[in-house]
């Protein structure tokens, strides 16, 4: 049954792992199993049934063979079974009224932890999960005001310890953000390809601690643009798109070179999934793969993701080349674009909340599910992580169940992996561990 569920990593018993959220899956309940016994008050041979708590074997054998239980019965010697519990009382003053004709009762299906375990549609794993970090030089880790629970990591301490916590309780991806010098950005972002930068001397690390760590990389120039862009700037605002691409392969070269599993641009320019497929293939990186940002929305959830990274941008506009939140079907022309060119995930960011119903992007999610047939992921992002932290801290919602549920929402929607703040303590609680 809990395999069902999720394979489970971690060292706590598989039952133990359902208990955290009833909608993930099924409390543990006693087994009820009948034992056939003889009194001994009775002249008549009467059989009594018993239920017992466990079934270990030890039960012990009556002497009574299935024959002799089977022609007990037939001669009416009936053995005695637990009473039919009394119909529980409704409340006084219930109105009293004949039933609905209903044919369909779909309640009937929902009545216990255990039928509504058997038919839940969809699963939560932490193998679902990518967990994107901030690192940085410095050896400490600098706690990211916006986003609570969240630092920037040491690459070499901080970082290595996270990545142990989380492989813990079986997440083994991560996607990696880096906190730039500010003296090492650049109108050009050239920094993003210094094979000895901060990211891929940070691969080069966690690859030799965890060979098997799946390490995702962001492919795009704004923790290395002095102007906070993914792009390059022209002076009059103006985002320069092919020039920006070829900035875009290198850096994402440089990653493949460091060890990077799957790099992913989120920088929105066009051509930059084949042009980046082209270069990776020329370079040996036919094995790297590709998760495109193919809808990224022109979004203010990123705020607290721009003070961790000290990424604002500083002058032109970012809805040049991220998409118009009022845009359904332009999500198919960037699909389109992106699987023919060859990404091998497609990505969607921003989502909305569940703490605000009515915000949801998860109609796209489900739209490009529905026609394509390539993973699909999910980045919740920094915004609603914070929003979902801070209507915790408030008292305002339950924050576990609403991360939860935010979770398995975007899961249902039709993501395969989703990229969230939340995967350490999601998959912690997964594991039914109360942190
Ligand atoms: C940068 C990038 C952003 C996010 C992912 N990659 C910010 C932006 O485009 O301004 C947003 C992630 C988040 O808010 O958690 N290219």
């Amino acid at each position: 049954m809990a395999s069902s569920v999720f394979h489970a990593p971690c060292g706590a018993p598989s039952i133990k792992q359902l208990e955290c959220q009833k909608y993930v899956g099924l409390r543990p309940s006693v087994t009820l199993r009948f034992n056939c016994v003889k009194t001994k008050t009775v002249t008549t041979r009467r059989l009594v049934v018993t239920a017992s708590k466990s079934h270990d074997g030890t039960t012990k054998k009556l002497g009574i063979s299935d024959a002799e239980c089977e022609a007990a019965v037939v001669a009416g010697n009936i053995p005695e079974a637990p009473p039919v519990p009394p119909k529980p009382a409704a409340p006084a003053g219930t109105p009293v009224v004949p039933s609905l004709p209903l044919s369909r009762r779909p309640r009937r299906n929902r009545k216990s932890p255990a039928m509504r375990a058997s038919f839940q549609e969809t699963n939560l794993s932490p193998a679902n999960f990518v967990y994107p970090l901030f690192i940085h030089e410095g050896e400490e880790d600098t706690p990211i005001g916006a986003m609570p629970g969240c630092y920037r990591l040491g690459w070499r301490h901080g970082l290595v310890q996270e990545v142990a916590k989380a492989r813990d309780v079986g997440v083994n991806s991560v996607v990696l953000f880096p906190k730039v010098p500010d003296a090492l950005k650049s109108p050009t972002g050239d920094e993003a390809y210094n094979d000895n930068g901060l990211v891929p001397r940070t691969i080069w690390l966690l690859k030799d601690r965890y060979p098997d760590l799946v390490i995702y990389t962001d492919v795009a120039l704004d923790p290395y643009s002095s102007d906070g862009h993914d792009g390059i700037v022209r002076e009059d605002g103006v985002i320069m798109n092919d020039e920006t691409v070829h900035q875009l392969c290198k850096q994402a070269v440089s990653q493949a070179r460091a060890g990077a599993d799957v790099v992913s641009p989120s920088d929105m320019m066009d051509g930059r999934v084949g042009a980046i497929r082209a270069a990776l293939d020329a370079e040996g990186f036919q094995h790297v793969s590709i998760m495109s940002y193919t809808a990224k929305y022109a979004s203010s959830f990123y705020g607290p993701f721009r003070e961790a990274l000290d990424s604002n941008p500083r002058f032109g506009d970012k809805k040049t080349y991220q998409m118009n939140p009022a845009n359904y079907r332009e999500a198919l022309v960037e699909a389109q674009a992106d699987e023919s060119e060859g990404a091998d995930i497609l990505l969607f960011s921003v989502l909305g909340s569940q703490v605000k119903p009515g915000l949801p992007y998860l109609d796209v999610i489900r739209l490009l599910r529905d026609k394509y047939p390539l993973p699909i992921a999910a980045y919740q992002v920094s915004g609603e992580y914070s929003m979902i932290k801070a209507g915790g801290a408030l008292k305002m919602i339950d924050e576990q169940r609403v991360m939860m549920e935010s979770l398995m929402c975007l899961r249902r929607a039709g993501a395969d992996i989703i990229l969230t703040y939340f995967a350490l303590q999601a998959a912690r609680c997964l594991c039914g561990e109360k942190r």
